[in-house]
């Protein structure tokens, strides 16, 4: 399967109407082709702001796909990044860093394609979770735990939060999302980026002490939220233990129900592809209850349409779960 001027025309027909609601809300940043979903599995289209990014995986783009999609870029810069490892930047254009911004929602973001690290700066199938922030965050104390560069973070602060606290081990992503803030509507709550091990941070915010054998990390006293943000990545290792969603996402859930106030509410996420929706429900339900609290009411997010499904089964699962 390849990319094809009719793949492309098809799948911009199918987002015609989305694509139109989103200029008129002001996003520029939405995805034009969705992989295997559209006919060509290991590629992705997005638009973000002034520029037009492919992304491949495995496979790169071959010299026919190539024309399709330069062709298809009009007055937007075309950029292809292949995320096959290692990673070879130079065989793919442009080669030089450059700086660009992107609006979703009427806030402005940096979307620079090329940064040091290989993820987009801003995750787009994440756009129906703020959405849902931004109705929800008004005059609220909002943990954003594996915040990458704080979009989220960066929307409840401008939407009226109390106060944000975005938590990452990523000096640089933490840094672009304080580049954002001054970019966008000064809230008139506080915003934090505070640079740790998510694990160090929620055991101590939830009253645990640190055991000494791992290690110093920055220090953070007990506190509570009304909304906590969990979307953490498939796997990652620290000296705080190994963040593992398939195997063991109770324990990261726990903390975080332990510093929920109660009617407060904690979106989470899991993005692997082989977890079933109804297993992991299950499982947020069980660690829950077992932390001691009661769920009362659990909804499902799913992405916006321009993350197209053969079956409704999104990689992307999220919950907004409401405790008592
Ligand atoms: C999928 S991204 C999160 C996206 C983000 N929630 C958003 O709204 O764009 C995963 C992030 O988790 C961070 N991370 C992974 N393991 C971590 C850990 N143990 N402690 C702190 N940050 C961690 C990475 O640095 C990365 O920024």
């Amino acid at each position: 399967m390849t990319l094809t001027k009719e793949s492309l025309r098809r799948a911009r027909e199918e987002r015609a109407d989305l694509i139109r609601d989103l200029h008129s809300e002001v996003t520029t940043c939405y995805r034009l082709f969705h992989g295997a979903a559209e006919g060509r599995p290991g590629l992705t289209i997005d638009r973000y702001g002034p520029v037009l990014l492919a992304q491949t995986w495995d496979q790169t783009l071959s010299a026919e796909e190539l024309t399709v999609f330069l062709d298809s870029a009009e007055e937007l810069n075309p950029v292809h990044n292949h995320r096959a490892k290692p990673v070879n930047f130079e065989a793919h254009f442009p080669v030089e860093p450059f700086e660009a911004l992107g609006e979703e929602l009427g806030m402005t973001f940096d979307v620079s394609p090329r940064h040091r690290g290989e993820d987009p700066l801003v995750f787009l199938d994440f756009r129906a979770a703020r959405r849902r922030v931004r109705l929800e965050c008004r005059d609220r104390d909002v943990l954003n735990l594996f915040s990458y560069t704080s979009t989220m973070g960066q929307v409840a602060h401008s939407l009226g939060a109390s106060s944000v606290l975005n938590v990452d081990f990523a000096t640089s992503a933490l840094e672009v999302g304080r580049a954002n803030v001054a970019r966008n509507h000064p809230g008139t709550g506080s915003i934090e980026f505070f640079q740790s091990d998510c694990l160090a941070a929620l055991w101590q915010l939830a009253g645990r002490e640190l055991p000494r054998r791992r290690g110093d990390s920055p220090y953070i006293a007990p506190r509570t939220f009304d909304l906590i943000v969990l979307d953490p990545p498939r796997l990652s290792k620290g000296r705080f233990g190994t963040v593992d969603v398939v195997r063991d996402y109770g324990s990261l859930l726990k903390p975080c129900v332990q510093v929920c106030r109660p009617g407060g509410a904690i979106l989470a996420t899991n993005h692997v592809p082989s977890v079933a929706l109804e297993d992991w429900l299950k499982g947020v339900r069980r660690t829950t209850e077992k932390a001691g609290r009661r769920v009362q009411n659990l909804e499902v997010i799913v992405p916006e349409s321009d993350f197209p499904s053969f079956d409704g089964n999104h990689p992307l699962k999220m919950a907004w779960i409401t405790l008592d």
